[in-house]
């Protein structure tokens, strides 16, 4: 306690934004996805790819750093195209995408189709995958395994972990020594809901409070190039956020971090349904009504279809000249299809050669 107020005090006398080591915590990633004979979206800047100099270089300046989950490669490509700065391929798969209610099920193999679905869409933003629940604790010989297994089969640039037992301290200085960047994750950890009695929040008194700062400073220590702070009071984040030189990302954490995080589909008020809309957060504001607009969609299309308005001629683009319409007709008659062919008269006036727009 008496070391972290000494760290606490130091980092509000010196400003930390201008006295980085980068020595320390320098690491360039940048998997580039494999091409394909189809090409992919290109990325927005190309020549700007986000490394964790750029995230340092937005660190330094004070400029807010923005990461936002991203689970496949349509929401990549909308990090991509927004110019987010980091994509995390975060577990929240497990309840977003899978519909599970805790991030504990999902698996490896789950994990990493939703990372190289996220590396083919997103060229530009720092690429992080989370590491599954059961598949780095047991020591961090597996904890290195799985997050090797994560950049060379998931495409990522860097690994998340959560939490900071002294195990998980060792797991991401060994990560780091492989040559991976971490990314720390402390306050509520939910990979852990099962010994913090569910998702709730961290650092609400002052042994948990500095519990959260203590942690962030252990895996600052241990090499991890940020952290994330989840579901902590404002001032607990304020005091992790002005005492570590890596940059703090808060998520239900106040404004005081270095940059933001939020899951996709809770920022995008994807999940209008009153199970999902149950489970977004109360942090999160929704930038959008999604969900809404989706559902409105779906209902549009189901009454168009039903009521047969769509496809109309302008959704059915293929043509069929008058003369190949005709003798389609007599083979069709030659072949004793004259209920075909008479449907074929029917509808060939509006849909044959110009007539289709
Ligand atoms: O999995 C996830 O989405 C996360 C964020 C909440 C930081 O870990």
């Amino acid at each position: 306690m008496a070391a972290l107020l000494n760290r606490l005090s130091k980092a509000c006398l010196t400003s930390t934004k201008h006295n980085f080591k980068i020595s320390t915590y320098a690491r360039h990633m940048s998997n580039i996805p494999e091409d394909t004979v189809y090409g992919g979206p290109k990325p927005q800047n190309p020549d700007k790819r986000v490394t964790l100099t750029t995230l340092r270089a937005k660190h330094r300046k004070g400029e807010g750093i923005t990461m936002v989950t991203a689970y496949d490669y349509p929401s990549a490509v909308h990090l991509d195209t927004a110019g987010i700065d980091i994509a995390l391929v975060g577990d929240s798969a497990s309840m977003v995408v899978h519909g599970y209610d805790t991030t504990l099920p999902i698996t490896l193999e789950e994990m990493l189709v939703h990372c190289r679905s996220v590396a083919r869409g997103a060229k530009r933003p720092l690429l992080v995958g989370d590491l599954a629940f059961g598949t780095y604790e047991s020591s961090s010989q597996q904890a290195v395994d799985t997050a090797v297994r994560v950049l060379k089969e998931g495409g990522m640039d860097a690994i998340k972990l959560e939490g900071g037992a002294p195990s998980r301290i060792s797991a991401a200085k060994h990560i780091v020594e492989a040559g991976i960047a971490v990314m720390g994750h402390v306050g509520l950890t939910p990979q852990a809901i099962s010994v913090l009695g569910g998702f709730r929040p961290q650092g609400k008194n002052v042994l948990s409070a500095v519990k959260v700062v203590e942690t962030a400073l252990a895996l600052q220590d241990a090499g991890c190039f940020s952290v994330v702070l989840e579901c902590v009071p404002a001032p607990v984040a304020a005091a992790a956020t002005a005492v570590l030189k890596i940059p703090t990302i808060g998520i239900g954490a106040g404004p005081f971090c270095s940059g933001q995080v939020l899951v996709y589909h809770d920022l995008l008020g994807m999940m209008q349904h009153p199970h999902h809309a149950k489970v977004t957060p109360k942090f999160c504001k929704q930038f959008a009504l999604v969900g809404e607009v989706i559902t409105k969609a779906l209902s549009e299309y189901k009454q168009e279809v039903e009521n047969r308005s769509f496809p109309g001629i302008m959704h059915s683009p293929y043509k069929i000249n008058g003369a190949e319409v005709d003798g389609f007709m007599k083979e069709l008659q030659k072949m004793g299809l004259d209920k075909a062919a008479a449907a074929v008269a029917e509808v060939a006036e509006n849909f044959v050669g110009d007539k289709i727009q």
